[in-house]
């Protein structure tokens, strides 16, 4: 049934190696065609699932992986710059370099590190970038897996003053029976919106699928 949506939803040649659950691609998606991204960053390029219809509705885009053979893809994509190595040491100097310069990041991607501390580390590096004259939107992928979630919560979301808004379930994750992963909760993706004016009060938080993960928590292998 999937796959028939999937074919029918998708241009079958950006659906490729797509590491993302329908629902999370099809948000995906229409984040990408509301945000018109200049310029998007993605953390976690893999087999280059997601970056595909990043690459397609974005002018430029960095994408960052630990994994130097999974940048071994360069030449298919002409308006990607690869950045190879630990995000927590590459992304910070692209993130001061794309706040100096005039152009637009519109949208990023989070699904590289899913530690804790790497998830924490990323999320608190884009939450840096100052937008210039529209709004920008972090993804973060596997904001259900209980790492993920602790690293998303203990970003001091508060002290960016350009973060308005955390939706921890934009798109809920869900607890797997697949025999590899069985009683392991993944996926989910948390939205975070920046904005070009400083916030004035306290940041928008909103997690409406924590009482279901409670639930489902109780039934996986960390229950
Ligand atoms: C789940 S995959 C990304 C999937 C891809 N976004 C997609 O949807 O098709 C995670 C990737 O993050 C990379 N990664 C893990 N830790 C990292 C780190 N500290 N810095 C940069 N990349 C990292 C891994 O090598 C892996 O390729």
């Amino acid at each position: 049934m999937s796959n028939l949506l999937e074919n029918v939803l998708f241009d079958p040649s950006i659906n490729v190696n797509w590491h993302m659950q329908l629902s999370e691609r099809v948000a995906l998606m229409h984040v990408l065609s509301s945000v018109k991204p200049d310029v998007s960053i993605e953390i976690g390029t893999f087999l280059c699932g997601s970056l595909r219809p990043i690459a397609a509705a974005s002018k430029r885009v960095y994408t960052f992986d630990i994994d130097p053979n999974q940048h071994r893809d360069q030449a298919s994509f002409p308006n990607v710059t690869f950045v190879t190595g630990d995000s927590g040491a590459t992304l910070p100097p692209v993130i001061d370099e794309l706040n100096s310069g005039d152009e637009d990041v519109s949208f990023m991607l989070v699904d590289g590190s899913h530690e804790e501390g790497g998830v924490r580390s990323d999320l608190s590096q884009c939450a840096r970038y100052v937008p210039k004259r529209k709004p920008t939107v972090i993804l973060a992928h596997d904001s259900a897996n209980p790492s993920v979630r602790r690293g998303i919560s203990t970003v001091e979301w508060a002290s960016f003053p350009h973060v308005h808004a955390v939706n921890f379930d934009f798109v809920p994750g869900i607890l797997f029976d697949r025999e590899d992963i069985k009683g392991q909760i993944w996926g989910g993706l948390a939205a975070i919106l920046l904005m070009p004016e400083v916030r004035s009060g306290p940041v928008n938080f909103d997690a409406n699928f924590q009482y279901s993960l409670s639930a489902m928590k109780s039934q996986s292998i960390y229950g």
